[in-house]
C-alpha cells in the first residue's frame, strides 16, 4: 500500500516536473521567437514599404532623352542630367515629403550585410545601404568595407560563380611605400572593383593615428604621423573616387583603441587634437574632399563624436570646408536626434528604433527642420554623384588579374628591409628552408571589417616555388607532421567567426637534430614570424608584442645552428603591427618586415628576396625598444579585452546605461591622453629615447648620396631642393624626408616634425634625381591653447633633410 502511494506520489511529481519543464521550454521558445522577431524588425529588416523601383521608362522631350523616374510623363529638373547636381538635388528635395526625407537619414538595417539580399536586388555582404525613395525612382546605394579592398560575400545562393575580391596590402604597408602615385593606383584598382561589383561607397580608408602599438586596428591605419597619414589617405581616396565611387574616411576621430570602443571617452587636449588626431583627416579633406567621413564610436571629452556639433559642423565643415556627408560607424552613438542635429547626416546601418526616434524628434521639433533638410540634401548629393544615378550597368567582372598585379607591386614596395648583413638579395641560392608555420600559411591581412574575402593567398612557399627556388624537404616535412597532428588548429575561421578570431596557426618547436638535418641540405633559412589582430580587441604585450618563449628559443636555436653551418638566416615579419625587435635582431643575418601584403604576399616577398625588386619601403612608425618607452603606454588598456559576438548583440538590444563617474574604469570607460602631442617619434626625439628602428627607417640594396641642398623662403613657401644620387650598384628608389625644427623655441614643441617627403624615381646605378619640395610656411604653425587658434612662432627653423628621422643628411636654416 505504502509503495503504491509512494509510486503515485512520485508519478505526480514527475508529471508536475514535466509540465514545468514543458512550460519553461515553451516560454523559452516563445521568448526566442519574440526576441528573433524584435531583433529582425529592429535591426535587420524593417523597410517593407520602401522597395526599390527599377526599369524606368525612357522618354524624349525636346530632343533630350531621360529616365522618367517618377513616371509622371514629364521631365522634372532632378531627372535632367544636363543640370548641376545641386540644382537637381534642390528640385528633388522640394518634391519629397517630410516622411521620405526622414526615411533617408538612416540605412536599411543589416539584411544585406548578413547576406540575405534577394537575387538581383541586394548585394550580399554589402554592410550597409542608403535607402531608395521609390516614389521618385531614387535608387539604393550600397556601402561596403573596407581599407584593404572590398568585402562582399564571395558566394550567392543559387549561383555557381564566385564574387571574390582582391585582398590588397594593409594600410600600414601602403604607408610604408611613401609613394602617393602608387597608393593612388591601389585606390584606383579598389574603386574599379567596387564599381564593377555594384558598390557605390567604400568604407575606408582609416585615418586614425597609431597612438600606441597595441591598438588592434593599427593595421587599418597608416602611421603615427599625421602628415604621412593625410598624404596617403588622400592618395587612396583620389584613386578610389576617380572611378565615380565614394569613400568613407574613418573613424573620425581619436578612435585609437578597441577596448570598450563603443563608449570609451577620450580625454584629450585641443592641441593634441588639432596637431595630431584631427590633422591627418584635415589633410585628407584638403587634398581629396572625400564623399563621406565616418564618425567614430568613441566619445571625445564627454561627447560621442557622432553627436558632436563642434567636431562635425564647426571643425569639419566650418574650419576645413568639408562638403560631403558624415555617416556613423555601425550602430555608433546613442541619440539619433542629437546625431542629425550635430551634422552626422546618415545613421548606419540604421535601425527601426532610430527611425522612430527621428520621426518623434521631427514631430516634437527637437530635430530641427534645417538639420533634416541639410542632411537629406547631403545624402541626395552623394546619390546624384554615383554612377548608379547615371544608370551605369556594372558587369560583376572586375579585372581581378590586373588588380592582383597591382597588389603584388604595391606590397613589395611597402616592405621594409630592417637588417641586411650581406645576405640579400639572394645569390647562389637554390634550396631554401622554410621555418615557422607562417611561412607556409601566410597572413594576407587583419581581421574584422578590414578583412577581404579573397580567392587565394600566396604563401611564402608558393612564392618561392613560383620564382624557381627549391623548398627544403626536411623543413617542409617537419611542418607537415605538425600540421597533421593539429588539423583543427590549421582551419582558419570563416564568416562572422573570422571577425572575432584573429587566426594564427600553431608554432613549431624544432630540435637541434632537426635543425642540423635542415642546414645539411639548405642553402639559406627563412624563419617567418606571424601576428594577426583586428577589430574589436587590442593586442597585448606578452606573446604578441614580445615574441613568445618558443619564438625566442627558436630564433636562438636556428641562428646558432645556421651560423655553425655557415649558412644565412633571414627573418620575415608577416605582421600587422609593431613587435619587439631589439632583443633578438642581432641573431639573424637579415630581417624583412613584410607586413601583411594582401593576397599576393608570398610573391611580393620573393620579389624582394630575389632582388627582382629593390626594397624601398620605410617605417611609418617607430619600433621602440620597450612598449613603455611610448608616452601613451601610461594610459592605454594593456589587457587586450576583446569584443564578443554575444556582447555585441546584447549591447545592441540593451545599450548599457551611462556609469556614475565614480564607477568609471581608467583606460576602458575613459582614456586620458596625458602625452598630448608626444606621440611616436615626437616623444622619442623629445625625450631622447633610444629606439630599435626609428620612424622613417628602411634599407635598400643600394646606397644614396644626398647633396646640393638649398633652402629658401619665397612667397610664404619654404622651397627645399637637393639631388639624390644612387651611389651603389643596383637600381633603386629612395624616400627623402623633410623635418622642421624650431631653434630656441619659446613654446613646448617636438624636437622635429615631418613636413613633407618625396620618393625618387627608380634610379639606375650612378643616376641622379633632382628633388624639389615645397612646404607652406603655415604648416609650421602650432595650436595655441590660449588663443584657441593656430599660431606661427617667428624665428629660425632648421630644415632637416633625412633618410630617416634619425639619419639627417642635410640641413638648412630659414628665418620666418
Ligand atoms: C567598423 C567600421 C566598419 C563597419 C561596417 C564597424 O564595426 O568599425 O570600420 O566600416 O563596422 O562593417
Amino acid at each position: 500500500m505504502g509503495d503504491r502511494h509512494n509510486y503515485a506520489l512520485m508519478k505526480n511529481k514527475f508529471k508536475l516536473l514535466l509540465k514545468i519543464l514543458g512550460v519553461l521550454l515553451l516560454l523559452l521558445v516563445l521568448t526566442g521567437f519574440l526576441g528573433y522577431l524584435y531583433f529582425n524588425s529592429t535591426f535587420i529588416d524593417f523597410e517593407d514599404e520602401y522597395a526599390e523601383k527599377f526599369n524606368f521608362p525612357e522618354l524624349t522631350k525636346d530632343n533630350f532623352t531621360f529616365l522618367d523616374r517618377n513616371g509622371n510623363g514629364d521631365l522634372d529638373d532632378y531627372e535632367d542630367a544636363r543640370l548641376s547636381v545641386s540644382a537637381r538635388v534642390s528640385n528633388v528635395l522640394s518634391l519629397m515629403t517630410q516622411e521620405e526625407k526622414i526615411h533617408l537619414l538612416k540605412g536599411s538595417g543589416l539584411a544585406s550585410a548578413m547576406g540575405s539580399g534577394v537575387e538581383g536586388e541586394g548585394i550580399p555582404g554589402a554592410v550597409g545601404t542608403i535607402v531608395p525613395t521609390p516614389r521618385l525612382g531614387i535608387p539604393t546605394i550600397y556601402l561596403s568595407d573596407g581599407p584593404a579592398g572590398l568585402r562582399i560575400q564571395p558566394t550567392r545562393e543559387g549561383e555557381d560563380r564566385t564574387y571574390y575580391c582582391t585582398a590588397f596590402p594593409i594600410a600600414t604597408l601602403l604607408a610604408s611605400t611613401w609613394n602617393e602615385d602608387l597608393v593612388y593606383d591601389v585606390g584606383n584598382a579598389m574603386g574599379n572593383e567596387a564599381l564593377q561589383y555594384g558598390i557605390d561607397v567604400i568604407l575606408g580608408p582609416g585615418a586614425n593615428i597609431h597612438r600606441h602599438p597595441l591598438c588592434g586596428r593599427n593595421f587599418e591605419y597608416f602611421s603615427e604621423d599625421p602628415l604621412l597619414t593625410g598624404f596617403m589617405g588622400a592618395a587612396i581616396v583620389n584613386g578610389i573616387e576617380s572611378n565615380g565611387v565614394g569613400t568613407s574616411v574613418k573613424h573620425f576621430v581619436a578612435n585609437n583603441q578597441e577596448t570598450q570602443r563603443n563608449s570609451n571617452d577620450v580625454l584629450v587636449s585641443e592641441r593634441a587634437m588639432r596637431e595630431i588626431y584631427l590633422k591627418g583627416f584635415e589633410i585628407v579633406v584638403e587634398k581629396s574632399q572625400p564623399w563621406t567621413i565616418m564618425s567614430s564610436y568613441n566619445k571625445v571629452n564627454g561627447t560621442y563624436t557622432s553627436e558632436s556639433k563642434y567636431l562635425l559642423t564647426d571643425v569639419l565643415r566650418g574650419d576645413w570646408g568639408f562638403e560631403g556627408l558624415v555617416m556613423t560607424d555601425w550602430f555608433g552613438g546613442k541619440d539619433a536626434v542629437a546625431q542629425i542635429n550635430a551634422g552626422n547626416d546618415l545613421l548606419e546601418p540604421g535601425t527601426k528604433k532610430q527611425w522612430d526616434a527621428l520621426i518623434a524628434g521631427a514631430e516634437d521639433r527637437s530635430l530641427s527642420q534645417a538639420a533634416i533638410d541639410t542632411s537629406a540634401g547631403r545624402i541626395l548629393t552623394l546619390i546624384f554623384n554615383t554612377k548608379k544615378m547615371q544608370d551605369y550597368r556594372f558587369d560583376n567582372n572586375p579585372d581581378l588579374e590586373a588588380h592582383a598585379n597591382t597588389t603584388r607591386k604595391s606590397a613589395s614596395e611597402g616592405m621594409v628591409l630592417l637588417k641586411n648583413d650581406n645576405t640579400l638579395p639572394l645569390s647562389n641560392t637554390k634550396n631554401i628552408a622554410l621555418l615557422g608555420t607562417t611561412s607556409y600559411a601566410f597572413i594576407a591581412g587583419g581581421t574584422g571589417s578590414g578583412d577581404v574575402n579573397e580567392a587565394y593567398t600566396v604563401s611564402l612557399e608558393q612564392g618561392l616555388t613560383n620564382a624557381g627556388f627549391e623548398i627544403n624537404k626536411v623543413a617542409k616535412r617537419i611542418f607537415e607532421v605538425q600540421k597533421a597532428a593539429n588539423k583543427e588548429a590549421y582551419i582558419a575561421p570563416e564568416g562572422i567567426d573570422a571577425m572575432f578570431t584573429p587566426f594564427v596557426p600553431p608554432a613549431i618547436a624544432y630540435t637541434t637534430e632537426q635543425l642540423k638535418e635542415i642546414t645539411a641540405t639548405a642553402d639559406v633559412g627563412i624563419f617567418t614570424i606571424g601576428r594577426n589582430a583586428g577589430e574589436g580587441g587590442d593586442r597585448v604585450e606578452l606573446d604578441d608584442f614580445l615574441l613568445t618563449t618558443l619564438e625566442q628559443e627558436t630564433i636562438a636555436a636556428i641562428s646558432t645552428v645556421f651560423k655553425q653551418a655557415d649558412k644565412k638566416l633571414i627573418v620575415v615579419l608577416n605582421i600587422g603591427g609593431v613587435i619587439e625587435t631589439q632583443s633578438w635582431k642581432t641573431k639573424p643575418d637579415a630581417i624583412l618586415l613584410a607586413w601583411q601584403g594582401g593576397q599576393e604576399g608570398g610573391n611580393s616577398v620573393v620579389d624582394i628576396l630575389s632582388g627582382k625588386v629593390n626594397p624601398s619601403g620605410k617605417l611609418p612608425m617607430t619600433f621602440p625598444i620597450h612598449l613603455n618607452d611610448h608616452a601613451s603606454n601610461a594610459n592605454f588598456p594593456l589587457d587586450g579585452e576583446g569584443l564578443s559576438l554575444v556582447g555585441l548583440m546584447t549591447g545592441l538590444i540593451v545599450p548599457p546605461d551611462e556609469k556614475p563617474e565614480t564607477e568609471k574604469l581608467r583606460n576602458k570607460d575613459y582614456t586620458t591622453y596625458d602625452e598630448g602631442i608626444y606621440v611616436g617619434y615626437r616623444h622619442f626625439d623629445k625625450a631622447k629615447i633610444e629606439v630599435s628602428y626609428p620612424f622613417g627607417y628602411g634599407l635598400s640594396y643600394t646606397n644614396f648620396e644626398y647633396s646640393n641642398n638649398t633652402v629658401i623662403v619665397e612667397n610664404d613657401t619654404i622651397n627645399v631642393s637637393l639631388t639624390v644620387k644612387n651611389s651603389g650598384n643596383l637600381e633603386g628608389k629612395e624616400i627623402v624626408q623633410v623635418y622642421t625644427e624650431k631653434l630656441a623655441s619659446r613654446i613646448d614643441r617636438p624636437a622635429q616634425e615631418l613636413r613633407s617627403f618625396a620618393k625618387t624615381r627608380n634610379l639606375k646605378a650612378g643616376a641622379i634625381d633632382s628633388i624639389f619640395i615645397r612646404i607652406p610656411v603655415m604648416e609650421l604653425q602650432y595650436w595655441d591653447e590660449k588663443q584657441n587658434n593656430w599660431a606661427l612662432e617667428k624665428g629660425v627653423y632648421r630644415i632637416n633633410v633625412g633618410a630617416s628621422s634619425r639619419d639627417i643628411r642635410l640641413t638648412g636654416k630659414v628665418k620666418i
